[in-house]
């Protein structure tokens, strides 16, 4: 089974990035064929400042290999490096129609949130993902909610090429946790943590005291009692979410122990939690930073490994359509 996912190299990336995705690709590499990608392209979509790109995308890279991801096990590249998934995104769009992109509900919230900044490409840019995925003849996508709509597309998009033009594409699956899935910003529990939004973010690599500040002043609603109730209690069923993952502890185990005390006492335990949860990404993030020329060979080697894949099914797809 071959697993494929992606990560914008926009930002540090959250523990919502973190808890929703990259978890589980740790996991799923132990026995599955994963390949990893730093998506550049789609990250052009919102403004960027292209000198500090490259060293977005290595710090992303050393994010990777930090929270364990093992290039040995795992393929990971950088996505502009496969010149494939560009032309595979113009064939496909070719055949997506464009009554889906507009209604996308990131694109939706990316054009409000960069008003003076609608391109087209984030229109189109469900159709690089989907390229992204096809391209890898992937089974399984590890992705947060927010990614769900991307994916259906994508099954849309596969399904419409096969019929169109035979058999090519295999029909890929989302995995989405049952906990975690969408992890709230900490400055307003009703919308998601976003990289695009900082302040909303608690960041994998958050010094010990920036965690506590983080924590201690996270939105919660006004009330006493812990308990978990995401409609009435967004604030602290968010940070029960964030405990119990963390902490590999069930929920309500953590309302039966914090029944009597107080908001105060519960973020304080979270904030340690997290600090000591949190220290062995920011000690090999530390040892990484000095080893660049390691961390940009095992791009190169991923970029070779994801080749191999890519260019043989771009054959095919150029062969089905009728382009040689
Ligand atoms: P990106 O870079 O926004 O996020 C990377 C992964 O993190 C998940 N995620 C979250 N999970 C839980 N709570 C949150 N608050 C939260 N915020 C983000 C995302 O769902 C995602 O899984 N379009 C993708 C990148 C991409 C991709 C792909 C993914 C490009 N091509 C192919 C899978 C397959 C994105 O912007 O992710």
């Amino acid at each position: 089974m071959r697993v494929f996912s992606g990560i914008q190299p926009t930002g540090q990336i959250h523990i919502g990035n973190y808890l929703g995705a990259i978890k589980h690709w740790v996991e799923l590499q132990e026995n599955h064929e994963c390949v990893f990608c730093i998506v550049d392209l789609h990250s052009l979509t919102i403004p960027f400042d292209p000198s500090a790109l490259q060293k977005r995308i290595l710090e992303t890279a050393i994010t990777h290999l930090a929270v364990g991801i093992n290039p040995e096990k795992a393929i990971l590249f950088v996505q502009s490096r496969i010149k494939e998934h560009t032309e595979l995104t113009w064939l496909l769009n070719t055949i997506c129609p464009i009554g889906e992109l507009g209604r996308m509900t990131q694109y939706k919230e990316k054009s409000r949130q960069f008003k003076k900044n609608i391109n087209a490409g984030l229109l189109n840019y469900p159709i690089l993902m989907a390229a992204d995925i096809l391209l890898y003849q992937t089974d399984i996508v590890p992705i947060g909610k927010d990614q769900k709509q991307h994916l259906e597309l994508t099954k849309t998009i596969a399904k419409k090429f096969n019929q169109k033009f035979k058999q090519t594409f295999k029909i890929p699956q989302a995995q989405i946790p049952k906990i975690g899935a969408k992890i709230m910003a900490l400055n307003d529990p009703k919308k998601k943590m976003s990289k695009s939004v900082p302040q909303s973010c608690l960041f994998l690599f958050d010094e010990p005291q920036e965690i506590k500040k983080k924590i201690m002043s996270a939105i919660t609603d006004t009330g006493k009692i812990i308990k978990f109730d995401p409609a009435k209690k967004p604030g602290i069923s968010n940070l029960l979410t964030i405990y119990s993952l963390f902490d590999n502890q069930p929920i309500e185990e953590l309302e039966k122990h914090f029944k009597d005390k107080g908001y105060a006492e519960f973020k304080k335990s979270l904030a340690k939690i997290l600090i000591n949860s949190l220290e062995p990404f920011r000690r090999k993030r530390k040892e990484l930073l000095s080893r660049e020329i390691y961390v940009r060979e095992i791009l190169n080697q991923g970029a070779k490994r994801a080749q191999v894949i890519a260019k043989s099914v771009i054959v095919n797809v150029r062969k089905k359509m009728g382009l040689t």
